[in-house]
């Protein structure tokens, strides 16, 4: 690793130590801030997927609020546009640039050995967040995110236990599946779920799968698509909050009800605050929690390598799901995305 760089914070810490073992430093006062300062500062060059969904914005605020000067860091920040090749070129600039740390979330799981490898040559730590990549471990440092799989399982379970509520179990249920960008993790993970359930019991029927891109635009396209064929789906399993925006656009639009009250069961992913805000008023059934706030499970890895510890490879997320009748204002206030 660079030694050239180091944490703005670390340089400071340094500079009072040295002038206090040396007796040039009387007490009280401040040691004032040379234009080093900056070149000390901890570099981060962070790949983003993009903007396409309220989690993606809340992801990228929170890496924002984390990695900044105050905080003994300078980031690079770049938007992916949802594109691999924008993120491998965006890569090999930090490279270019001897970045400290290379932090990617990548967009998608497959193609990312040449570009990380590149990195490893370089002796830049990479640090993968929230979606996964398929590569030789040795490739990155450290993993931190969600249990996507997980997150469909409780979603599924969730619909097992409300159709037994309801008294449904052998009534034959039609279900939409809104995926989100094919290949992303949590897409995979989510549907790998769903496909098991539905495997699982006799009586769902798959009645489409359609790509929703996790944007609301892309979803209400190929949602009011498949309801304009006349086809009504007992529940719309959507891969993220914004999917299931433009799912509800495209229902609301026929005069199609939904939700608690319903006839068509929404689920969602995400639990962001335009999810819940839907939740809570019990025009979805359930939003299962992915949690964006990234920034300092991030920075805590980054600090455990500063401070000459190997931080866990993989370390997930603990993440909940809500139902309408738990859901409170206050709450969704509360929440910082
Ligand atoms: O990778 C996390 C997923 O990507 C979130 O569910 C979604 O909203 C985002 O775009």
């Amino acid at each position: 690793m660079k030694e050239w760089r180091k944490s703005g914070k670390f340089a400071l810490i340094s500079l009072m130590c040295a002038a206090a073992l040396t007796g040039g430093c009387t007490s009280g006062s401040t040691p004032e801030e040379t234009e080093d300062d900056t070149t000390n500062l901890t570099v981060v060059g962070f790949s983003e997927v993009g903007a396409e969904s309220d989690w993606r914005v809340a992801n990228t605020e929170s890496m924002k609020a984390t990695f900044t000067e105050s905080n003994g860091y300078e980031l690079l920040f770049d938007d992916a546009k949802q594109k691999q090749e924008n993120q491998i070129a965006a890569i090999r600039n930090f490279i270019l640039q001897e970045v400290n740390y290379i932090v990617v979330d990548p967009v998608v799981e497959d193609g990312w050995e040449g570009v990380l490898q590149e990195a490893k040559d370089a002796d830049i730590p990479v640090i993968v967040v929230d979606r996964m990549v398929k590569t030789d471990e040795d490739l990155f440092t450290a993993w931190v995110g969600s249990d996507f799989y997980e997150e469909g399982q409780k979603a599924t379970v969730w619909l097992e236990n409300y159709l037994e509520e309801q008294g449904r179990v052998h009534e034959r249920i039609d279900i939409l599946h809104v995926q989100g960008t094919e290949g992303s993790s949590a897409q995979i993970g989510r549907t790998k779920s769903l496909l098991e359930a539905i495997e699982v019991h006799g009586s769902w029927r798959l009645i489409g799968s359609v790509q929703g891109e996790f944007t609301q635009a892309k979803t209400y396209e190929v949602v009011r698509d498949v309801l304009e064929t006349g086809s009504i789906p007992d529940v719309i399993y959507c891969e993220n909050d914004n999917s299931m925006l433009g799912a509800l656009q495209a229902l609301d639009e026929k005069n199609i009800s939904h939700g608690v009250d319903g006839r068509v069961i929404v689920i969602s992913f995400d639990a962001s605050k335009p999810g819940l805000e839907e939740c809570k008023a019990g025009r979805i059934n359930l939003d299962v929690e992915c949690n964006p706030d990234h920034g300092p499970r991030v920075e805590a890895i980054i600090r455990q390598i500063e401070a000459g510890e190997t931080p866990e490879k993989y370390c997930y997320v603990e993440e909940t799901c809500f139902e309408p009748q738990e859901l409170t204002q206050e709450f969704i206030d509360s929440r910082g995305y």
